[in-house]
């Protein structure tokens, strides 16, 4: 059975509460349990991790080595920007993943427009708010299917 890691960083706990004009107004278990949904009819397992800690996302990453996926979605939120340790997690485990936003960060704040993962991504989606991962799972599955 295929399976699929789906990873969100900090504060993305908080989606539904937090600053709705650029999150909007859906839950994390809202958008996990849709994902989860998809995933059960497509036969695939899904796994979902949420942590406001870098150490954590990258421990997280890291076990993947002893427990493999075949596939990883991951918003990094503020560690987008930040992180060379999560992206170099990502790197050491060398599975691949598609990078989700749920805003747009090229509509944003000049910092919000580097991220340290999108070279190393299969592909990015930003800006199209939960539906983005519905989307990346889309893709994910497209991927592991070809
Ligand atoms: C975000 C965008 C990031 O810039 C921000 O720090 C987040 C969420 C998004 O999903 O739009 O926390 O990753």
């Amino acid at each position: 059975m295929r399976k699929i890691m789906v990873i969100h960083g900090p504060n993305l706990n908080l989606l539904g509460v937090r600053e709705p004009e650029h999150y909007g107004h859906t839950s994390l278990e809202r958008i996990n349990h849709q994902l989860a949904e998809v995933s059960r009819a497509q036969g695939i397992a899904l796994e979902t991790f949420q942590s406001n800690s870098e150490e954590q996302i990258v421990g997280c990453i890291q076990r993947l080595f002893d427990s493999p996926v075949d596939f990883i979605i991951i918003n990094p939120a503020a560690f987008t920007h930040t992180s060379i340790a999560i992206r170099d997690a990502l790197s050491a485990v060398g599975i691949p993943f598609i990078e989700v936003h749920l805003s747009n960060v090229f509509a944003r704040e000049p910092f919000r427009h580097h991220s340290y993962f999108t070279d190393k991504a299969l592909g990015l989606i930003c800006g199209l708010g939960p539906y983005g991962y519905e989307l990346a799972l889309a893709a994910a599955l497209h991927y592991l299917e070809s």
